[in-house]
């Protein structure tokens, strides 16, 4: 099915043919003075120019040949040259009726082919904190939206498990435990299952060397070599890596769960050490690698660049491979395994010179050909009220888990307010599911909706509203459609026999219009990679419902056929919110 707006394009192209004119001049638009008409075409304005004519007379030309149109009710051509356009009942009833006869409401679907998704990105041994929100809840909404468009797509974690906070790690605790046999080089017996530390434990150790590591450059020093000797394979460090690794995935797993964050590859920097030294090799025989200062590099500069690009360093002096050196491993084995058109990637802002480098040597160096494009996608920092990045009330980084509880905490309120209010009687279990449905929301909505180059406020209050523009908001809206659908099931009637009728007042035909735009946003959410688009457009959708819904009454209509008509609007407008809010990554609640 043709966009809505490309649709009605269409009959105003055809009409400025007819009239003598080119036809690319008839593209409408939703009109800006909504009080005057529903669409405009400024086609004659542009017209003028070419054709020696005023404005007015090639939009009087064009409105003569679309009068009687079946899709126009109201053409008007008015000065200096516009051509104000509202569309009949039916036309609008019309396709809104072949989107509900579609599985996917009419969207136009490209060629499918195999994406990855690279987000997530936690890092072993550290805990998950406010700067790996954004990473998780985007990257899901991007991967979900990509598979919505018949894509296969991986998402892919690219766990951060193989660099210096490993070495520290390690090194600490051989300073704590000294005699752990993982640390007696002698040893040749197995080593014991049960390992050496909690996940509470690695939250204090880490931060513990981390910081010693700076003062003292001899324990860096140390921390280092221990990096380098897990990295070649020390038994001992291995073994406890193993430990550090299965304890670490066991958290992620916990947190990227209460977020509804789903990997298909718990893959990391590690998974392709095996990679590299061949790697390596072909970048020094292709002569892109050379020496430098005792590195091997690769120069990453272009002409036309204005601003530094410094050369990617593949391996440092000491030896040891970097996070780009397995950035790009990582590109060589997506490529053999999956052939993707596109590996997507999301990080802060600040890496966007990192990957700049990476994607060029990727090229230069021929990992990666034109058929397969490498994406940055950047966002912003999640700020706290006073503008600068989130931080607890003790000014630390705050824990991922901490900030969803805190959503959590305060949905939970509402929740039980809420059905205190209604007289609902429900148990704190039933309470905890709804706040937790309805906080995951809150939290995903209030990121999404932002474009996501931008930082954005966390703002819990304004998060966990059931008013404005939030996520609560958004459920509202389809836990009262659904529960309209569900009250209409058990008077008898079956939706799925109802058609949609043309719209009897402002409001319902105001639905109608709102509901057809599906196409053209979610194809723009997938083109430009921008979930904030859906959030646009099902805020829109919810407002025109809840106006709908205010201005008409639905179960108690007494024309059957208009009855059913609603009904049939309603069951659309819940079906494509359902589909949108699963593309954003979050769950609509039977109440709330
Ligand atoms: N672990 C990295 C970090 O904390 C993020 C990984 C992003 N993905 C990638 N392929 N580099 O900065």
């Amino acid at each position: 099915m043709k966009r809505f707006l490309e649709e009605i394009s269409e009959y105003v192209k055809a009409a400025f043919a007819e009239a003598g004119y080119d036809e690319a001049l008839g593209r409408v638009s939703v009109s800006n003075r909504p009080d005057l008409c529903e669409y405009q075409c400024n086609g004659a304005m542009a017209g003028a120019k070419q054709y020696h004519k005023a404005p007015l007379m090639i939009a009087q030309d064009v409105a003569a040949k679309l009068e009687g149109s079946k899709v126009f009710g109201k053409v008007e051509a008015v000065a200096p040259g516009f051509l104000n356009l509202d569309l009949t009942n039916e036309f609008v009833a019309d396709y809104v009726n072949r989107m509900a006869g579609d599985e996917k409401f009419g969207l136009e679907m490209p060629t499918p082919t195999t994406m990855v998704v690279d987000y997530g990105g936690p890092n072993v041994a550290k805990p998950l904190h406010v700067g790996h929100l954004r990473s998780a809840v985007i990257g899901e909404s991007i991967k979900r939206i990509l598979r919505y468009m018949g894509n296969t797509v991986y998402g892919d974690i690219h766990m951060g498990d193989w660099g210096l906070q490993m070495g520290l790690v390690i090194y600490e605790t051989s300073l704590r435990m000294p005699d752990l046999p993982y640390f007696d080089d002698d040893y040749t017996g197995e080593y014991p299952s049960e390992a050496p530390f909690t996940v509470a434990d690695l939250e204090e150790i880490y931060p513990a060397a981390s910081n010693k590591s700076k003062t003292d450059a001899d324990y860096k020093a140390h921390a280092m070599e221990t990096t380098v000797k897990l990295q070649e394979g020390h038994r001992g460090y291995r073994a406890l890596w193993n430990h550090m690794m299965n304890i670490s995935i066991a958290d992620m797993k916990r947190n990227y769960s209460r977020l509804d964050v789903e990997f298909d590859l718990w893959n990391g920097e590690s998974t392709v050490q095996e990679l590299i030294p061949g790697m390596v090799r072909d970048m020094k025989d292709g002569g892109y690698a050379y020496e430098s200062d005792g590195a091997l590099v690769v120069d990453v500069k272009e002409e036309t660049d204005t601003k530094e690009m410094p050369p990617c360093i593949i391996i440092k002096s000491d030896g040891a491979s970097l996070y780009n050196t397995t950035d790009l491993a990582t590109i060589k084995d997506r490529v053999a395994r999956y052939d993707p058109s596109k590996i997507v990637y999301l990080t802060d802002k600040r890496q966007d010179l990192y990957f700049e480098q990476v994607f060029r040597c990727a090229r230069k160096t021929g990992l990666v050909d034109d058929g397969c494009e490498l994406i940055h996608l950047s966002f912003g920092t999640v700020n706290g009220a006073d503008g600068s990045p989130y931080k607890t009330r003790s000014g630390g980084v705050p824990k991922l888990s901490d900030l969803i509880d805190e959503i959590e905490d305060a949905m939970l309120i509402k929740i039980k307010e809420n059905t205190a209010a209604k007289g609902e009687n429900i148990s704190d279990e039933e309470a905890r599911d709804r706040a937790r449905k309805v906080g995951l929301a809150a939290i995903k909505y209030g990121d999404l909706s932002n474009q996501a180059s931008k930082d954005y406020i966390f703002d819990v209050d304004r998060f966990t509203s059931f008013e404005g523009d939030t996520g609560p908001y958004i459920l509202y809206t389809c836990v009262r459609i659904n529960s309209i659908l569900r009250k209409a099931a058990e008077q008898g009637t079956d939706v799925s026999a109802c058609r949609i009728q043309a719209p009897v007042n402002a409001s319902h035909k105001a639905l109608m219009q709102a509901v057809s735009g599906f196409s053209a946003e979610i194809t723009s959410a997938y083109e430009e990679y921008a979930p904030h688009r859906i959030c646009g457009y099902i805020y829109g959708l919810s407002n025109a419902f809840n106006s709908f819904y205010h201005e008409n009454h639905i179960l108690t209509e007494e024309d059957a056929q208009t009855k059913g008509s609603f009904l049939a609007l309603l069951d659309l407008t819940g079906k494509i919110l359902k589909t949108c809010t699963d593309m954003l990554g979050f769950e609509i609640p039977e109440r709330m």
